[in-house]
C-alpha cells in the first residue's frame, strides 16, 4: 500500500444517459476548439455512433473531420496515418469514439503530435507527462476504462510487440461516459468487456501499487460487475445494468490507472498481440488460473474481492472467501461461455513455439513484479499451458 498517491484523472467526466449532447459545452470549457478530428473505426460509423457524436457538434455549429481507419490492437502505422490526417486538416483536438482501440489510437495521436513518433521511444519505463493536443474520449463499450487511464497500448506493426505507453499525457482531457452506446452490444462483447472491467478491479486491488484511493474505486467496480453482469448478459436492453456496468468500467479504469494492472494483463497482451485474441477475452481466459496461482500470497485481499463480487459472504473467513473467488471466476467463464485458448482456435504448435516469447514479453511489461506472487518465466509458461485447455 502506498503512503501517498497522486491521483490523475480527466479534467471533465460527463457521466450518464445522453451525456454526448454535452460535448460542445465540454469543448468550450477546454478552450478555443474549432476543428476536432473524430478518430474511430468503420463499425462505429455503421452503428450510427459517429453520426450521434457528429450531430451533437453540428447542432452547435462545429464542423469536424473523421478518421475511421483504426484497427483492433492499434498499430503505430495507423497512428501515423491518423496524424497525417490531423495535420492536413489543421485539426486542434481529437475525439476518440469507440471501444479501447479507437480511444487508444486517439490518445496516441494526441501525444505523438507533440512527442516522438517512434513507438519504441514509448517502451516502459519511459513516461510522458506534459499534455499533447486536447483529447476527448467517448467510449461506446463498458470495459477498457481507457477514457480515464494514463496508458495506451500500441502494437509495433512489423514485430507485433505490444507496448504499453505511459504517462499523464495519455489521460484524456475529458471523457463522455454515456451508456446509451452500449445498449446495442452483443452478448460476447458484453461479457468480455465486463470481465475486462472485473480484471481491472481485482488487479488494482491486489497490486503492490495500490492505495486508499484505488482500493475504493476497485471495490465499487467489483461490486457493480458482480451485481449486474448476469443481468446485462441475459438482457442487453436492461438499462439499469448497462448504466452500472458503464460506470464500473470507468471506476475500474480509475482504479488500475492509479495503481496498476498485474499478471493477468501482462500475460493477456501477448495473446492479443500474437494471436489476435480480443483483450477482454484473453483476460477472461487467464483470470481464474492466475488468481489461483497468486491466492496464497494475498489471501485477505483476494477474500475482499470475493465478497465484493458477491461470490462469498461477509460471514466467510478469508481462506473460504478467497477460495470462493477462484470458484466463482471459473463459474463465470463457464456461464458466460468463455473459450479456452485451444477452443478459440489457435494452432497448438504455433502456441507452443510462442510460449517463450510471450513469457518474456509479459515479464518485460514490468506488471508481473507488481503481482502479489511474482512469477518466474517458467511459471508463466506453465500458466499459459493451463489456460490452453481450461477456461472454465
Ligand atoms: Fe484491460
Amino acid at each position: 500500500m502506498r503512503k501517498t498517491v497522486r491521483v490523475c484523472t480527466p479534467r471533465y467526466l460527463q457521466i450518464g444517459e445522453g451525456s454526448v449532447s454535452c460535448l460542445p459545452d465540454i469543448l468550450s470549457a477546454i478552450g478555443k476548439i474549432s476543428s476536432p478530428l473524430i478518430i474511430t473505426d468503420k463499425t462505429m460509423v455503421e452503428l450510427g455512433h459517429v453520426a450521434k457524436v457528429q450531430s451533437a457538434l453540428i447542432n452547435q455549429g462545429i464542423a469536424c473531420g473523421i478518421f475511421d481507419e483504426t484497427v483492433p490492437d492499434p498499430t503505430d502505422e495507423v497512428v501515423l496515418a491518423a496524424l497525417s490526417k490531423l495535420e492536413a486538416g489543421k485539426h486542434d483536438c481529437v475525439i476518440g469514439v469507440g471501444g479501447g482501440s479507437p480511444i487508444d489510437t486517439a490518445k496516441a495521436v494526441a501525444v505523438m503530435s507533440r512527442y516522438s513518433r517512434d513507438i519504441f521511444d514509448y517502451r516502459p519505463p519511459a513516461e510522458f507527462n506534459e499534455p499533447g493536443l486536447p483529447m476527448i474520449a467517448v467510449p461506446t463499450t463498458a470495459g477498457t476504462g481507457s477514457e480515464v487511464t494514463h496508458h495506451t497500448v500500441l502494437v509495433h506493426a512489423a514485430t507485433r510487440e505490444k507496448i504499453s505507453c505511459r504517462g499523464e499525457a495519455f489521460v484524456p482531457t475529458a471523457a463522455i461516459v454515456d451508456y446509451d452506446f452500449t445498449l446495442s452490444k452483443p452478448k460476447r462483447l458484453t461479457a468480455d468487456n465486463a470481465l475486462d472491467t472485473l480484471t481491472h478491479g481485482i488487479e488494482a486491488y491486489i497490486s503492490q501499487k495500490r492505495s486508499m484511493y484505488s482500493d475504493r474505486m476497485a471495490l465499487d467496480c467489483m461490486r457493480l460487475v458482480g451485481k449486474l453482469l448476469d443481468r446485462a448478459y441475459a438482457d442487453g436492453g436492461d438499462r439499469e445494468a448497462r448504466e452500472g456496468l458503464m460506470f464500473a468500467a470507468t471506476l475500474g479504469g480509475l482504479a488500475f490507472s492509479n495503481a496498476s494492472i498485474c499478471l493477468v494483463h501482462a500475460m493477456s497482451r501477448p495473446l492479443g498481440g500474437l494471436f489476435h485474441v480480443p483483450h477482454g477475452l484473453s483476460n477472461a481466459m487467464l483470470l481464474p488460473m492466475v488468481t489461483e496461482f497468486s491466492l496464497e500470497s494475498a489471501t485477505p485481499r483476494y477474500a475482499d474481492c470475493g465478497r465484493a463480487i458477491g461470490f462469498a459472504s461477509t460471514g466467510d473467513d478469508d481462506q473460504t472467501a478467497a477460495r470462493k473467488l477462484v470458484q466463482g471466476l471459473y463459474a463465470y467463464n463457464k456461464n458466460l461461455e468463455v473459450p479456452s485458448i485451444e477452443a478459440f482456435g489457435i494452432d497448438r504448435r504455433e502456441f507452443e513455439n510462442a510460449l517463450g516469447q510471450m513469457a518474456e514479453d509479459a515479464l518485460r511489461s514490468g506488471a508481473p513484479n507488481l503481482n502479489p506472487r511474482v512469477p518466474t518465466k517458467d511459471e508463466i509458461i506453465d500458466l499459459y499451458r493451463q489456460a490452453w485447455s481450461t477456461a472454465s
